[in-house]
Order: structure tokens, then sequence, then C-alpha cells
């Protein structure tokens, strides 16, 4: 299985959306980053920017709530039709319905952990999700440094997916180049978001098939 790459727009300029969507044609999906100024100290945009994207877009996108109360406002994000809804575990009042009701509508269920979250609590309930992302930043803004120190959580997520054989993608969310990328595949990751390593660099397409590669050589 190959390295899945997921431009972040975070990164990408708000005011010419789809031409920089054009500039990521061999993403595997578009990592779309919505923050509620709550949740996080950043605002970004809501279902309705959201939902225009999802009709330009022609890659399926992968939206990453980094917003307080997912419970009442995530299933909106699988009703617009993307392709997977990822909430923050330390904001879910109940995650494992609300992934319940990502899948029922027809997304797949992602739970984010910030870099102090434990794991363990979400080990037990593997199979609720489809994908767990492992932030490897602080959320809220783009371009900070990759933390190392949350690998073991993905060590974690790697056992217990290889005890189990679930099919659940194990996803890292901030500092991603084409450095780091290849410590959290030998950690485990299989999907990678990166905002600033694509779209700041001259040839966004280039920077993604390099990450792709890079990842690929370390890949379990
Ligand atoms: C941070 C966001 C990330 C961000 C990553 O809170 O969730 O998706 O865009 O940006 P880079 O790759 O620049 O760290
Ligand atoms: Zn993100």
């Amino acid at each position: 299985m190959p390295a899945r790459i997921n431009p972040s727009i975070l990164s990408a300029d708000f005011v010419n959306m789809e031409r920089d969507l054009d500039r990521i044609g061999t993403a595997d999906y578009v990592h779309v980053d919505v923050m509620d100024n709550h949740f996080v100290p950043n605002l970004t945009f809501g279902p309705q920017m959201v939902e225009r994207i999802q009709a330009v877009s022609p890659i399926p996108l992968d939206v990453h709530l980094m917003i307080d109360d997912p419970d009442r406002w995530a299933p909106g994000y699988a009703e617009l039709g993307a392709f997977s809804v990822t909430f923050h575990a330390e904001a879910a009042a109940d995650s494992v319905a609300l992934a319940r009701r990502l899948r029922e509508i027809g997304a797949r269920a992602g739970i984010a952990l910030k870099p102090g979250t434990a794991v363990e609590p979400y080990l037990e309930i593997l199979g609720e999700f489809d994908q767990v992302l492992v932030m490897t930043v602080e959320p809220g803004f783009g371009g900070q440094r990759f933390i190392a120190d949350v690998m073991p959580k993905l060590d974690a997520l790697h056992a217990e997916r290889a005890r189990t054989g679930l099919d659940v993608w194990l996803q890292v969310d901030g500092g991603v180049t084409v450095d780091t990328i290849r410590i959290a595949a030998e950690h485990g990751a299989d999907t990678f978001v990166a905002g600033s390593s694509v779209f700041g660099a001259p040839d966004a397409d280039a920077a993604i098939v390099e990450l792709r590669a890079a990842a690929a050589q370390h890949l379990h």
C-alpha cells in the first residue's frame, strides 16, 4: 500500500482556492482544516466553504475539525459529501456515538489526538474508527515544528492494528516534511498531511511525489 499524501489547504491561497486545488492533482485526498476560534485560537471556514470546495475538487476531502461540540457539527460535513470527517477526542462528548453516526451517513470516521492526549483509551475501541490522527504539532497553525515525542502513540496504534487486523488508517498532521515523514512512516503512519511543505514548494505536485517516495522507503 503506497503512502497517502493529503495536502492541507490551510497553506493554500484562500482567495484562489480553486487555482491552488489545481496545483495538487497528484494528492490522494485534500485535507481541509476547520477551526472555530474556540477549540483552537484560529479561525478558518465552515460548512458553506467546505461545500464549495467539495463541489469543485476532483479529489475527495479529508476534513479535520478543530472545533468545539463536534457531536453537533460533524455530521453536517459528512452530509455534504466529505470522504472522511475527523473530530478531536478532546472535544467530543461521545466519540463512539459520533463515529457511528458519521459512518451511517457514509463518511469515514476519524478521531484526532492532540500531542498531550493519551492514546490508551482509544486502543480498545479502535474498531469504531476508520482513521486515527496523531497530531504532531499543537493544532491551530501551519508551519510549526514536528513533535517526534508523540511517536510512541503511533507505535501503540500500529501494534494494536497488527494484533487485531483492523483496517484503520494512521494519520499524522503537522510539521511533515521530506525528512520528518520518514520518522512517522517508521512508526507506522500511512497517511500524511502536509501544508507548508507542499504549498510552499515552487512545484506542489512535485513536492507530493517526493514526500510519497520518502515515506514509501520506510512504510511498514
Ligand atoms: C494544524 C493543521 C494542519 C496544518 C499543517 O493545526 O491541522 O493540517 O495545516 O501544516 P504544516 O504542514 O505546515 O505543519
Ligand atoms: Zn489538519
